[in-house]
């Protein structure tokens, strides 16, 4: 990555800032049992603005500072927890190799951070997320409101700083657009392969290790969430993740998995048979899940309202309900009604980018915002038929959903997942391919 795009954000914020002064740590070490902690993962506020892939990390905005506006808080090199846990960046090299104008060392920051704070107006800063370090401010900001009478003003505000900094993670740059393209590529490969792979008498977590196994080859560091990887009636349960059944001839099998580079995610949903073959109720159903989505790819556009892309893929799912005898009744009350909803009880798709329900407002002044340029989002309509009194038994257990994730584009959309196949003949031709080999 360039380390000037990253300057461009942290210029940006500043900008956006005014005279306030910005603190932002990044996430802690997570303990996941005895002496074993959690694969470490930055937070993605931090990383947006910093690149700086270290725990123990705390980033300060102080714009029109002589001695530099950009400081790094860090840990200090140390060869004996090097040789244990890893090399570290150290002082020096969170200046010379991630351009902060000046670092310090992280034990340093309770001592530091009240004098930076000194006649700012505004600490800008994500409050809730890490208590420990909203006592840290607190208890920075009362420092200085106690030295007032040696002639220094305390910050009077301390304002949200999610609220200017995700309108900015909101919509991705060209730098970004790259990254999200390769954790889409390498997720579309993986689903190909977990089709190819994929029989009767697996288990789910078997199709699991093949998906999640393409995502490591491909450089991503690990999934951008657990995978559900869910044949017959576990696709019923929209976040089943024990992938712990055999796979059954004559069911679907429903993955939703997306790989994780470098901080951006991909979030894929493809359904297929585990024998290579849709039966008639599955493709009927199929069919119309699959139109659906597509309709509502097409209503992603600028300029559009939000709501469009939803309202288009409900239109269409009631349609083939209504045609499929799984709903009776005027199209428009039963969409008024949300007739549908015992059918499809979630909403079209979220925002996408380094997390995968990313950051960003979806209404303004509670209307539904415009789509715009740059903005990435999922695609994900799905149908899900639990046994139930009035359904007929040839629909029970079936769950489908088909999920991509598009760019907004100046002229439209791209659909940066296609590469996964999705049509019925597209399936079947792959998956026959692979049992005659
Ligand atoms: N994989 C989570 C979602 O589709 O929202
Ligand atoms: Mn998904
Ligand atoms: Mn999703």
């Amino acid at each position: 990555m360039d380390p000037l795009n990253f300057q461009r954000r942290r210029q940006e914020l500043m900008h956006l800032m005014g005279e306030g002064i910005a603190i932002l740590p990044t996430a802690p070490h997570q303990s996941r049992n005895g002496d074993v902690l959690f694969q470490y993962r930055p937070d993605s506020d931090f990383y947006y603005l910093t690149h700086f892939p270290e725990p123990e990390s705390t980033m300060v905005l102080a714009p029109g500072r002589p001695e530099g506006e950009y400081i790094l808080f860090c840990r200090e090199k140390d060869q004996l927890k090097e040789i244990w846990d890893g090399r570290r960046a150290g002082i020096e090299g969170a200046v010379n190799s991630y351009g902060a104008d000046q670092a310090f060392p992280i034990d340093e920051i309770e001592t530091i951070l009240p004098k930076l704070m000194e006649n700012r107006d505004k600490v800008y800063t994500i409050m809730g997320r890490y208590p420990e370090f909203d006592s840290e401010i607190i208890h920075a900001v009362t420092q200085v409101r106690n030295k007032q009478r040696s002639g220094a003003t305390a910050p009077g505000e301390i304002v949200d700083l999610g609220h200017v900094l995700h309108e900015m993670r909101l919509i991705k740059k060209k730098d970004e657009i790259k990254l999200m393209r390769q954790a889409a590529s390498i997720s579309a490969a993986a689903h190909i392969r977990a089709m190819e792979q994929t029989r009767p008498g697996r288990y789910e977590y078997q199709v699991q290790a093949e998906l999640e196994c393409e995502f490591r080859l491909g450089g991503s560091e690990w999934p951008a969430y657990p995978s559900i990887v869910a044949g017959g009636e576990n696709a019923c349960i929209l976040h089943y993740t024990e992938n712990n059944c055999v796979l059954n001839d004559g069911d679907l099998l429903l993955i939703d998995a997306g790989a994780e580079y470098d901080c951006y995610a991909a979030d894929i949903t493809r359904t297929f048979p585990v024998n290579g073959q849709f039966s008639g109720p599955q493709k009927a159903l199929y069919e119309v899940v699959l139109a659906s989505q597509k309709a509502a790819i097409d209503a992603v556009a600028p300029d559009r309202p939000l709501i469009d892309y939803h309202d288009a893929a409900v239109g269409v799912l009631t349609d083939g309900l209504i045609d499929l005898g799984l709903l009776s009744g005027e199209r428009n009350e039963l969409i008024e009604t949300h007739a549908y909803q015992p059918f499809y009880m979630h909403r079209t798709g979220h925002w996408l980018g380094m997390d995968v329900h990313d950051v960003g407002d979806y209404k303004i002044e509670d209307e539904w915002r415009l789509l715009e340029p740059g903005m990435v989002l999922t695609v994900e309509p799905g149908l899900y038929i639990s046994p139930r009194e009035g359904v007929d038994s040839k629909w029970h257990n079936i769950g489908i959903r088909i999920e991509d994730d598009v760019l907004v584009t100046r002229t439209g959309n791209e659909n940066l997942t296609d590469k996964a196949p999705k049509e019925v003949a597209d399936i079947e031709h792959l998956m026959r391919h692979e049992k005659a080999a």
